[in-house]
């Protein structure tokens, strides 16, 4: 994907690690390379953010987690939510209490962006921030997942859709429980309907794990595509873990433009591009 690096830059990735120790000469060189095949430097640098990461979840990406496919045979889906619209969709979510994350939350946390974008990013649960303010992804977690959007010219008050697997947070944000995902879910398959996305990133081994109904570690996800809801899933890392190591935000990186790639072979047309 031929990209200015300047929108990398904006991602944190590669070209900054490459130009730091770098000679000119050497960074004249880096800049002909393709994004993706500049290498970090043996010590990479701790990412320039303000203050640490506000989100404090436990997105260990390659821990096991709970067994998803056997807690949803326990909470049947209600086929009603299956035929709402937007309105009636988010007024059920605001009023649940299909699960006890309705008994702590400040404010359920229902999606956000474009509702029939072609890109549909799909995270955990809601954390501290979110909770407080009712939208997705508002921390640092959430500025480094702008950072990367812009990096492929999308940004989510235009051409995405984010949403949650949870809706609620979940106290303390401990990880959710298979019950919790199981009631929830078909909340998240109905905005997956009413969007029709051509992909679905999933961002991090919980969102993973609960779209795919697997086990698998997310490095054994990664770098193919897979499906939910009949649309393609590209699985990548948390953002939130992703401000904790540096070294996979390259990794990071080659699944957005697997994402792309795969946007594109749906049918995806770039912005820029003739129409
Ligand atoms: N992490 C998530 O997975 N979702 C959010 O909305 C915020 C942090």
């Amino acid at each position: 994907m031929a990209l200015h690096e300047s929108v990398l830059e904006e991602f944190g990735l590669a070209p900054l690690w490459v130009r730091r120790g770098m000679s000119a000469a050497q960074e004249q060189q880096g800049r002909m390379q393709a994004p993706v095949e500049a290498q970090p430097p043996r010590t990479p640098e701790p990412p320039a953010f303000d203050g640490p990461p506000d989100d404090d979840f436990a997105w260990f990406d390659d821990q096991p987690a709970h067994a998803p496919a056997e807690a949803r045979r326990e909470a049947p889906e209600p086929s009603s939510i299956q035929t709402l619209d937007w309105d009636a969709l988010s007024e059920q979510v605001a009023a649940c209490q299909r699960c006890r994350l309705c008994e702590k939350r400040t404010n359920t946390v229902f999606g956000v962006g474009d509702r029939s974008a072609d890109w549909m990013l799909i995270g955990e649960a809601p954390g501290e921030n979110e909770d407080r303010l009712g939208e997705p992804f508002v921390g640092q977690a959430g500025k480094l997942l702008d950072n990367m959007l812009h990096s492929l010219t999308l940004a989510r008050d235009r051409n995405v859709y984010i949403a949650n697997v949870i809706k609620c947070r979940p106290p303390g944000n401990r990880n959710p429980e298979p019950d919790e995902v199981a009631r929830c879910e078909p909340y998240l398959q109905r905005q997956v309907a009413l969007v029709k996305p051509k992909l679905i990133v999933a961002l991090g081994r919980f969102a993973a794990q609960s779209l795919l109904r697997t086990e698998a570690s997310i490095s054994s996800l990664r770098g193919r595509v897979h499906e939910y809801e009949g649309v393609p899933v590209i699985v990548t890392y948390h953002p939130a873990y992703l401000l904790r190591s540096l070294p996979d935000k390259a990794k990071a990186w080659a699944d957005l433009c697997l994402a792309r790639d795969t946007w594109l072979a749906a049918g995806g047309v770039p912005s820029n591009a003739a129409k």
